[in-house]
C-alpha cells in the first residue's frame, strides 16, 4: 500500500504535535558504537526506545546503561525504525554485505506498522535505500541518514552534526524531516535522492582513503631515498593549503577500507581506472614496507 495524499498529509500534521511525538516509539536495530550512540542520544530527548542486535552482548550493554527501555521481542507498532547495524562481511571488514540489512528490512515489512519510517543510518552502496523501499512495498517510509559520527569526538562529531539525508519520495523525506530534524534536532542536508545520500558516504570515506594513501605513498618513497618523512610533511604542510596526513598502520577498521571498495564496485564498467583502485594497491605496500623497512641508520648499526 503507497502512502499518498491526504492520508499522509494528516499524518505528517498530526506528527508535528509535539506532545504526540514524544510518546512514539523508537526500535534501534543494531547496538553497536552508532546504534548505541544513536540510542543513548535519542533516550536523552525523552524518547522511548527499544533496541534489537543478534548480538545478546551488545543488548545486555544498551540495557545496563538505561539507553534503552526493553529488547524487541518483535518488530510490531514502533514508529520509527533506526538501522545501525554492520554492513561488511563478518569474515572479511574490507567487503561490503548487505545480506543482514535486507533480512531486517523482511522483517519490518512483515511485522512493521503502516506509515511508520524506516531510517538507514548504516552506510550503504547505492541503490540500497531503493530496494529496501521495494522490500516493504513502500507500505513504511524509507530514508537514508548516514552517520558521520566519530567516537574519539563525540561532543563535536557525534549523532547531532549536519547529517545528508536523502529518500526516493517526497512523503519519506517529510517523516525524515520530522523524526531526525524536529524531534532529535539533528540539522539535516537533504538531496534529492538516496543515491545522492549513499554516494555521499561513501565518496567522503573513499577521499579520506585516498588522502592516508598519499601519506603512505610518501612515506615509502621517503624511506627508499632516505628523506626525512616528517620534516617533508612539516614543510609541505606550512603551505595554506595543504595538509598531507600522518601515515600510520596502514588504512583499517570496519569504514574506510569498506566504504571505499563500495565506490570502486560502482566504478565497474564506467572507468578504465581509478585513483581509489590505486590508493588500495599502495596501502597493501604500505603495509608490507612497513613490515620489511629497515632505517638506513639501523641497517649499517646492524651489519
Ligand atoms: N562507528 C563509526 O564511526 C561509524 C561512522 C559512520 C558510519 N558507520 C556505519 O554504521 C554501521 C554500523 O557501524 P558501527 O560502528 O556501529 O558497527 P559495530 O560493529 O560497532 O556495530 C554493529 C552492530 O550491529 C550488529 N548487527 C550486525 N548484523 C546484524 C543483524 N543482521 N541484525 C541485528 N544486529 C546486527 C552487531 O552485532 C553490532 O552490535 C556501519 O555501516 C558503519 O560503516 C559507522
Ligand atoms: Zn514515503
Amino acid at each position: 500500500m503507497m502512502l499518498v495524499g491526504n492520508q499522509l498529509l494528516e499524518e505528517i500534521k498530526m506528527s508535528v504535535n509535539f506532545e504526540e511525538s514524544y510518546s512514539k516509539k523508537v526500535l534501534v536495530i543494531g547496538l553497536g558504537q552508532i546504534g548505541y550512540s544513536n540510542a543513548k542520544y535519542m533516550t536523552s530527548k525523552g524518547l522511548w526506545v527499544d533496541g534489537h542486535d543478534i548480538s545478546q552482548k551488545a543488548v545486555d550493554r544498551a540495557l545496563d546503561a538505561g539507553i534503552i527501555k526493553s529488547q524487541a521481542i518483535n518488530f510490531a507498532s514502533y514508529d520509527y525504525y533506526v538501522i545501525c547495524i554492520s554492513t561488511h562481511k563478518p569474515e572479511n571488514m574490507s567487503m561490503p554485505y548487505l545480506d543482514g540489512l535486507y533480512e531486517i528490512a523482511y522483517q519490518i515489512s512483515k511485522q512493521g506498522k503502516s506509515g511508520a519510517l524506516v531510517g538507514i543510518d548504516s552506510t550503504i552502496p547505492r541503490g540500497t535505500t531503493h530496494k529496501v523501499e521495494e522490500i516493504l512495498e513502500h507500505r513504511l517510509h524509507v530514508v537514508h541518514v548516514p552517520h558521520r559520527f566519530y567516537i574519539n569526538e563525540q561532543r563535536d562529531h557525534g549523532v547531532n552534526q549536519t547529517r545528508v539525508c536523502g529518500a526516493s519520495d517526497e512523503c519519506c523525506m517529510q517523516k525524515a524531516k520530522i523524526f531526525y530534524g524536529k524531534l532529535l534536532g539533528i540539522p539535516l542536508f537533504p538531496v534529492s535522492t538516496a543515491d545522492v545520500a549513499e554516494l555521499t558516504k561513501v565518496v567522503e570515506n573513499s577521499y579520506r582513503y585516498v588522502e592516508i594513501a598519499f601519506a603512505e605513498e610518501l612515506k615509502i618513497l621517503c624511506d627508499k631515498i632516505n628523506i626525512d618523512f616528517e620534516e617533508l610533511r612539516s614543510a609541505i604542510n606550512s603551505k595554506w593549503n595543504i595538509n598531507i596526513l600522518e601515515a600510520q598502520k596502514g588504512i583499517g577498521g570496519h569504514c574506510l577500507p569498506k566504504d571505499s571498495q563500495m565506490l570502486v564496485d560502482l566504478y565497474k564498467n564506467v572507468l578504465y581506472s581509478s585513483v581509489v583502485e590505486a590508493a588500495k594497491k599502495i596501502d597493501q605496500q604500505y603495509r608490507l614496507h612497513i613490515e620489511q623497512f629497515v632505517p638506513n641508520h639501523l641497517a649499517i648499526n646492524l651489519s
